[in-house]
Protein backbone atom coordinates (compact mmCIF):
# COMPACT_ATOMS: atom_id res chain seq x y z
CA UNK A 1 0.00 0.00 0.00
CA UNK A 2 1.17 3.50 -0.95
CA UNK A 3 2.21 5.39 2.28
CA UNK A 4 0.28 9.34 1.70
CA UNK A 5 2.47 10.72 4.73
CA UNK A 6 6.29 9.08 4.02
CA UNK A 7 8.37 12.01 5.04
CA UNK A 8 10.32 9.92 7.54
CA UNK A 9 11.04 7.22 5.17
CA UNK A 10 12.33 9.64 2.46
CA UNK A 11 14.31 11.45 5.49
CA UNK A 12 16.23 8.17 6.59
CA UNK A 13 16.86 7.08 3.06
CA UNK A 14 18.20 10.89 2.31
CA UNK A 15 15.74 11.82 -0.13
CA UNK A 16 14.39 15.96 -0.41
CA UNK A 17 11.57 16.38 2.15
CA UNK A 18 9.09 19.46 2.14
CA UNK A 19 10.13 19.60 6.13
CA UNK A 20 11.46 18.02 8.88
CA UNK A 21 9.63 14.54 10.16
CA UNK A 22 9.27 13.96 13.58
CA UNK A 23 8.23 11.51 15.90
CA UNK A 24 8.73 10.63 19.81
CA UNK A 25 9.94 7.50 21.65
CA UNK A 26 7.96 6.73 24.01
CA UNK A 27 4.57 8.06 22.24
CA UNK A 28 2.83 5.11 22.72
CA UNK A 29 2.22 5.36 26.64
CA UNK A 30 3.14 6.99 29.18
CA UNK A 31 1.98 10.50 28.27
CA UNK A 32 -1.68 10.15 26.80
CA UNK A 33 -4.69 10.16 29.40
CA UNK A 34 -6.34 8.29 26.40
CA UNK A 35 -3.74 5.27 26.95
CA UNK A 36 -4.24 5.36 30.40
CA UNK A 37 -8.09 4.95 30.05
CA UNK A 38 -7.19 1.85 27.67
CA UNK A 39 -4.90 0.15 30.22
CA UNK A 40 -7.33 0.83 32.82
CA UNK A 41 -9.87 -1.51 30.91
CA UNK A 42 -7.31 -4.15 30.68
CA UNK A 43 -5.56 -6.33 32.99
CA UNK A 44 -2.05 -4.78 32.60
CA UNK A 45 1.42 -3.84 30.33
CA UNK A 46 1.53 -7.45 29.45
CA UNK A 47 -2.08 -8.40 28.43
CA UNK A 48 -2.08 -4.76 26.23
CA UNK A 49 1.12 -5.67 24.37
CA UNK A 50 -0.28 -9.19 24.05
CA UNK A 51 -3.76 -8.29 22.74
CA UNK A 52 -3.31 -7.27 18.95
CA UNK A 53 -6.62 -4.82 19.29
CA UNK A 54 -5.17 -3.17 22.13
CA UNK A 55 -1.87 -2.65 20.99
CA UNK A 56 -3.21 -1.26 17.89
CA UNK A 57 -5.50 1.13 19.43
CA UNK A 58 -2.53 2.50 21.62
CA UNK A 59 -0.26 2.35 18.73
CA UNK A 60 -2.40 4.73 16.48
CA UNK A 61 -3.64 6.99 19.17
CA UNK A 62 -0.49 9.30 19.23
CA UNK A 63 -0.99 9.64 15.32
CA UNK A 64 -4.69 10.85 15.81
CA UNK A 65 -3.74 13.07 19.25
CA UNK A 66 0.10 13.95 18.77
CA UNK A 67 -0.05 14.41 14.92
CA UNK A 68 3.56 12.52 14.75
CA UNK A 69 4.74 11.57 10.89
CA UNK A 70 5.04 8.06 12.02
CA UNK A 71 3.40 5.15 14.16
CA UNK A 72 5.49 3.03 16.53
CA UNK A 73 3.85 -0.62 17.36
CA UNK A 74 2.68 -0.65 20.74
CA UNK A 75 5.21 -3.62 22.76
CA UNK A 76 8.45 -3.97 24.40
CA UNK A 77 12.08 -5.19 23.94
CA UNK A 78 11.72 -7.44 26.60
CA UNK A 79 9.46 -10.24 24.35
CA UNK A 80 12.65 -11.34 22.87
CA UNK A 81 13.52 -13.04 26.14
CA UNK A 82 10.54 -13.89 27.09
CA UNK A 83 10.43 -15.87 23.67
CA UNK A 84 13.61 -17.58 24.32
CA UNK A 85 12.79 -19.01 27.72
CA UNK A 86 12.67 -15.86 30.17
CA UNK A 87 9.18 -15.03 31.24
CA UNK A 88 9.18 -11.27 32.32
CA UNK A 89 6.48 -9.33 34.12
CA UNK A 90 5.95 -5.91 34.48
CA UNK A 91 5.09 -4.60 38.05
CA UNK A 92 3.15 -1.60 38.49
CA UNK A 93 5.39 1.49 39.25
CA UNK A 94 8.62 -0.69 39.25
CA UNK A 95 9.33 -2.38 36.11
CA UNK A 96 10.48 -5.12 34.60
CA UNK A 97 11.29 -8.53 36.59
CA UNK A 98 12.61 -12.31 35.37
CA UNK A 99 12.30 -14.77 37.48
CA UNK A 100 14.54 -16.66 35.82
CA UNK A 101 18.06 -15.35 34.66
CA UNK A 102 20.92 -16.20 33.36
CA UNK A 103 24.02 -17.74 35.40
CA UNK A 104 25.64 -20.65 34.29
CA UNK A 105 26.93 -22.26 30.67
CA UNK A 106 23.66 -24.68 31.33
CA UNK A 107 21.26 -21.66 31.46
CA UNK A 108 22.71 -20.34 28.29
CA UNK A 109 22.31 -23.90 26.36
CA UNK A 110 18.52 -24.13 27.67
CA UNK A 111 17.75 -20.72 25.96
CA UNK A 112 16.08 -21.50 22.09
CA UNK A 113 16.71 -19.08 19.15
CA UNK A 114 13.06 -17.35 19.09
CA UNK A 115 11.14 -17.66 15.83
CA UNK A 116 9.24 -14.50 14.68
CA UNK A 117 6.29 -16.93 15.39
CA UNK A 118 7.14 -17.29 18.92
CA UNK A 119 5.80 -13.59 18.90
CA UNK A 120 2.79 -14.37 17.17
CA UNK A 121 1.02 -11.21 18.96
CA UNK A 122 3.45 -8.50 17.66
CA UNK A 123 3.07 -9.87 14.72
CA UNK A 124 -0.71 -9.93 14.23
CA UNK A 125 -0.12 -6.37 16.14
CA UNK A 126 1.31 -4.65 12.92
CA UNK A 127 -0.60 -6.80 10.93
CA UNK A 128 -3.70 -4.97 12.11
CA UNK A 129 -2.09 -1.81 12.71
CA UNK A 130 -0.91 -1.49 9.01
CA UNK A 131 -4.85 -2.30 8.28
CA UNK A 132 -5.91 0.48 10.43
CA UNK A 133 -3.67 3.09 9.87
CA UNK A 134 -4.46 2.80 5.90
CA UNK A 135 -1.35 4.11 4.81
CA UNK A 136 -1.58 7.33 6.79
CA UNK A 137 1.92 7.11 8.23
CA UNK A 138 4.62 4.53 8.12
CA UNK A 139 4.48 1.91 11.27
CA UNK A 140 7.97 2.13 13.12
CA UNK A 141 8.73 -1.85 14.27
CA UNK A 142 11.45 -2.17 16.58
CA UNK A 143 13.82 -4.55 19.06
CA UNK A 144 16.45 -4.15 21.77
CA UNK A 145 19.60 -4.14 21.07
CA UNK A 146 21.68 -7.39 21.44
CA UNK A 147 23.77 -5.94 24.83
CA UNK A 148 20.81 -4.44 26.31
CA UNK A 149 18.49 -7.67 26.34
CA UNK A 150 21.65 -9.72 27.64
CA UNK A 151 21.83 -6.71 30.36
CA UNK A 152 18.36 -7.82 31.41
CA UNK A 153 18.69 -11.63 30.87
CA UNK A 154 21.74 -11.47 33.45
CA UNK A 155 20.52 -8.95 35.29
CA UNK A 156 16.98 -9.92 35.72
CA UNK A 157 15.67 -6.28 35.74
CA UNK A 158 16.28 -2.97 35.85
CA UNK A 159 19.77 -1.78 36.94
CA UNK A 160 21.81 1.56 37.82
CA UNK A 161 25.00 0.05 37.09
CA UNK A 162 24.36 -3.49 35.75
CA UNK A 163 27.07 -4.72 36.60
CA UNK A 164 26.07 -8.06 37.15
CA UNK A 165 25.66 -7.95 33.22
CA UNK A 166 29.34 -6.33 33.25
CA UNK A 167 30.75 -8.97 35.39
CA UNK A 168 29.84 -11.46 33.03
CA UNK A 169 31.48 -9.89 30.22
CA UNK A 170 34.62 -9.76 32.14
CA UNK A 171 34.13 -13.41 34.10
CA UNK A 172 32.64 -15.66 31.00
CA UNK A 173 33.51 -13.67 27.75
CA UNK A 174 33.13 -17.06 26.17
CA UNK A 175 29.72 -17.67 27.44
CA UNK A 176 29.04 -14.02 27.23
CA UNK A 177 29.52 -14.27 23.18
CA UNK A 178 27.61 -17.36 23.01
CA UNK A 179 24.24 -15.82 24.49
CA UNK A 180 24.94 -12.80 22.63
CA UNK A 181 24.60 -14.58 19.18
CA UNK A 182 21.13 -16.50 20.54
CA UNK A 183 20.31 -13.28 21.46
CA UNK A 184 21.31 -11.74 17.42
CA UNK A 185 19.83 -14.68 15.83
CA UNK A 186 16.09 -14.26 17.54
CA UNK A 187 16.42 -10.59 16.66
CA UNK A 188 17.04 -11.11 13.49
CA UNK A 189 14.51 -13.30 12.90
CA UNK A 190 12.09 -11.21 14.11
CA UNK A 191 12.68 -8.12 12.72
CA UNK A 192 12.67 -10.10 9.91
CA UNK A 193 9.03 -11.27 10.89
CA UNK A 194 8.08 -7.58 11.42
CA UNK A 195 8.90 -6.36 7.79
CA UNK A 196 7.11 -9.22 6.29
CA UNK A 197 4.11 -8.46 8.77
CA UNK A 198 4.14 -4.62 7.36
CA UNK A 199 6.76 -2.55 9.56
CA UNK A 200 7.63 0.01 7.45
CA UNK A 201 11.26 0.85 9.17
CA UNK A 202 13.13 -0.54 12.05
CA UNK A 203 14.47 0.84 15.01
CA UNK A 204 17.07 -1.11 17.18
CA UNK A 205 17.34 0.61 20.46
CA UNK A 206 20.69 0.21 22.99
CA UNK A 207 19.48 1.86 25.85
CA UNK A 208 22.51 0.91 27.78
CA UNK A 209 25.00 0.91 25.37
CA UNK A 210 26.57 3.95 27.63
CA UNK A 211 27.48 1.91 30.71
CA UNK A 212 29.98 -0.33 28.80
CA UNK A 213 33.56 0.86 27.85
CA UNK A 214 34.75 1.88 24.29
CA UNK A 215 36.69 -1.52 23.92
CA UNK A 216 33.83 -3.67 25.72
CA UNK A 217 30.72 -1.60 23.45
CA UNK A 218 33.10 -2.85 20.06
CA UNK A 219 33.79 -6.14 21.37
CA UNK A 220 29.96 -6.84 22.73
CA UNK A 221 27.53 -4.58 21.41
CA UNK A 222 28.77 -3.49 17.89
CA UNK A 223 29.56 -7.05 16.68
CA UNK A 224 26.39 -8.24 17.17
CA UNK A 225 24.34 -4.62 16.00
CA UNK A 226 26.34 -4.71 12.69
CA UNK A 227 25.16 -8.43 11.92
CA UNK A 228 21.77 -7.52 12.33
CA UNK A 229 22.27 -4.33 10.08
CA UNK A 230 23.54 -6.57 7.17
CA UNK A 231 20.85 -9.16 7.96
CA UNK A 232 17.46 -6.67 7.54
CA UNK A 233 17.76 -5.30 4.78
CA UNK A 234 14.61 -4.33 2.89
CA UNK A 235 13.26 -1.25 5.22
CA UNK A 236 15.00 2.04 6.45
CA UNK A 237 16.89 1.15 9.94
CA UNK A 238 17.64 3.16 12.50
CA UNK A 239 20.37 2.26 15.41
CA UNK A 240 19.63 4.25 18.72
CA UNK A 241 22.60 3.79 21.53
CA UNK A 242 22.07 5.70 24.43
CA UNK A 243 25.10 7.33 25.50
CA UNK A 244 27.42 6.14 23.31
CA UNK A 245 29.36 9.16 22.38
CA UNK A 246 32.84 7.05 22.06
CA UNK A 247 30.76 4.69 19.52
CA UNK A 248 29.90 7.21 16.59
CA UNK A 249 32.52 7.21 14.55
CA UNK A 250 32.01 3.59 14.41
CA UNK A 251 28.04 3.75 14.03
CA UNK A 252 28.74 5.73 10.68
CA UNK A 253 30.32 2.60 9.03
CA UNK A 254 27.25 0.24 10.40
CA UNK A 255 25.14 -1.30 7.21
CA UNK A 256 22.33 0.92 8.21
CA UNK A 257 20.24 4.11 7.12
CA UNK A 258 20.00 6.58 10.31
CA UNK A 259 21.70 7.10 13.92
CA UNK A 260 19.63 8.11 17.14
CA UNK A 261 21.72 10.75 18.83
CA UNK A 262 20.89 11.53 22.52
CA UNK A 263 20.80 14.98 24.26
CA UNK A 264 24.50 14.92 25.60
CA UNK A 265 25.21 14.57 21.62
CA UNK A 266 26.62 17.74 19.71
CA UNK A 267 24.81 17.76 16.16
CA UNK A 268 27.74 19.26 14.58
CA UNK A 269 29.98 17.09 16.32
CA UNK A 270 28.09 14.45 15.79
CA UNK A 271 27.74 14.86 12.03
CA UNK A 272 31.82 14.86 11.76
CA UNK A 273 32.26 11.68 13.30
CA UNK A 274 29.19 9.92 11.48
CA UNK A 275 29.55 11.44 8.35
CA UNK A 276 27.23 12.50 5.11
CA UNK A 277 25.43 8.96 4.62
CA UNK A 278 23.50 8.66 7.31
CA UNK A 279 20.41 10.76 9.07
CA UNK A 280 20.79 11.71 12.15
CA UNK A 281 17.03 11.44 14.33
CA UNK A 282 16.84 13.02 17.64
CA UNK A 283 17.99 14.77 19.79
CA UNK A 284 15.48 17.05 22.40
CA UNK A 285 16.51 16.48 25.79
CA UNK A 286 12.94 15.14 27.04
CA UNK A 287 13.21 17.31 30.25
CA UNK A 288 12.57 20.49 27.54
CA UNK A 289 9.18 19.55 28.08
CA UNK A 290 8.61 20.55 31.44
CA UNK A 291 9.39 24.01 30.81
CA UNK A 292 7.25 26.99 29.09
CA UNK A 293 5.49 26.65 25.73
CA UNK A 294 7.80 30.08 24.80
CA UNK A 295 10.78 28.22 25.84
CA UNK A 296 9.93 24.88 24.10
CA UNK A 297 8.97 26.44 20.70
CA UNK A 298 12.77 28.38 20.73
CA UNK A 299 14.59 25.68 21.81
CA UNK A 300 12.69 23.19 19.43
CA UNK A 301 13.65 25.87 16.48
CA UNK A 302 17.33 25.86 17.44
CA UNK A 303 17.73 22.13 17.27
CA UNK A 304 15.94 22.11 13.96
CA UNK A 305 18.64 24.81 12.79
CA UNK A 306 21.51 22.65 14.13
CA UNK A 307 20.70 19.71 12.30
CA UNK A 308 19.55 21.57 9.22
CA UNK A 309 16.90 20.83 6.38
CA UNK A 310 18.77 17.34 5.12
CA UNK A 311 18.97 13.65 6.57
CA UNK A 312 17.26 14.86 10.21
CA UNK A 313 14.38 13.05 11.93
CA UNK A 314 13.32 15.17 14.46
CA UNK A 315 12.80 13.07 17.94
CA UNK A 316 13.41 13.24 21.60
CA UNK A 317 17.22 12.06 22.67
CA UNK A 318 15.49 9.29 24.85
CA UNK A 319 11.95 8.36 25.56
CA UNK A 320 9.07 10.66 26.59
CA UNK A 321 8.83 10.55 30.70
CA UNK A 322 5.14 9.69 32.09
CA UNK A 323 4.50 12.95 33.95
CA UNK A 324 5.10 15.10 30.51
CA UNK A 325 1.71 17.32 30.02
CA UNK A 326 0.28 15.89 26.36
CA UNK A 327 -0.19 19.87 25.07
CA UNK A 328 3.77 20.38 25.84
CA UNK A 329 4.53 17.26 23.93
CA UNK A 330 1.93 18.46 21.37
CA UNK A 331 3.92 21.95 20.88
CA UNK A 332 7.17 20.20 20.04
CA UNK A 333 5.74 18.09 17.51
CA UNK A 334 3.63 21.54 16.09
CA UNK A 335 6.69 23.49 16.21
CA UNK A 336 8.45 21.11 13.90
CA UNK A 337 5.81 20.60 11.95
CA UNK A 338 5.46 24.50 11.47
CA UNK A 339 8.91 25.13 10.66
CA UNK A 340 10.08 25.80 7.24
CA UNK A 341 14.02 26.85 6.32
O1 LIG B 1 8.00 3.94 21.79
C1 LIG B 1 6.86 3.50 22.05
O2 LIG B 1 5.97 4.21 22.49
C2 LIG B 1 6.55 2.05 21.76
C3 LIG B 1 6.46 1.22 22.91
C4 LIG B 1 7.69 0.89 23.73
C5 LIG B 1 7.55 0.49 25.09
N1 LIG B 1 8.79 0.11 25.53
C6 LIG B 1 6.30 0.45 25.85
C7 LIG B 1 6.35 0.45 27.32
C8 LIG B 1 9.04 0.82 23.40
C9 LIG B 1 9.74 1.18 22.10
C10 LIG B 1 9.73 0.30 24.54
C11 LIG B 1 11.16 0.02 24.55
C12 LIG B 1 11.83 -0.30 25.80
N2 LIG B 1 11.36 -1.05 26.86
C13 LIG B 1 13.17 0.07 26.11
C14 LIG B 1 14.07 0.81 25.18
C15 LIG B 1 13.81 2.26 25.12
C16 LIG B 1 14.22 3.02 26.34
O3 LIG B 1 13.37 3.66 26.94
O4 LIG B 1 15.44 3.02 26.65
C17 LIG B 1 13.47 -0.43 27.38
C18 LIG B 1 14.77 -0.26 28.13
C19 LIG B 1 12.32 -1.15 27.85
C20 LIG B 1 12.18 -1.90 29.12
C21 LIG B 1 11.08 -1.38 29.96
N3 LIG B 1 9.73 -1.42 29.63
C22 LIG B 1 11.19 -0.75 31.23
C23 LIG B 1 12.48 -0.49 31.96
C24 LIG B 1 9.88 -0.43 31.66
C25 LIG B 1 9.44 0.16 32.97
C26 LIG B 1 9.62 1.63 33.03
C27 LIG B 1 8.80 2.41 32.00
O5 LIG B 1 9.34 2.69 30.96
O6 LIG B 1 7.65 2.71 32.27
C28 LIG B 1 8.99 -0.82 30.61
C29 LIG B 1 7.52 -0.67 30.61
C30 LIG B 1 6.87 -0.05 29.44
N4 LIG B 1 7.19 -0.28 28.14
C31 LIG B 1 5.77 0.85 29.49
C32 LIG B 1 5.43 1.17 28.17
C33 LIG B 1 4.32 2.04 27.69
C34 LIG B 1 5.06 1.31 30.76
C35 LIG B 1 4.10 0.28 31.19
C36 LIG B 1 2.86 0.87 31.77
O7 LIG B 1 2.88 1.14 32.98
O8 LIG B 1 1.87 1.03 31.04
Amino acid sequence: MKIKNDLILRAARGEKVERTPVWLMRQAGRVLPEYREVRAKMGGFKELVETPEFACEVTIQPVDILGVDAAIIFSDILVIPEAMGLPYQMIEAKGPWFEKTIKSAADIAQVRVAQAEDLKYVIDAIKLTKKELNGRVPLIGFAGAPWTIFAYMIEGGGSKTFSKAKKFLYTQPILAHQLLQKITDSTINYLKGQVVAGADMLQLFDSWAGILSPEHYNEFALKYISQICDAVKDVPFTVFAKDAHFARKQMGMLNCDTIGLDWTMDVAESRLLIGNNKTLQGNMDPCLLYSDFATIKTETQKMLKAFGPHRHIANLGHGLYPDIEKDKVKCFVDTIKEYRF
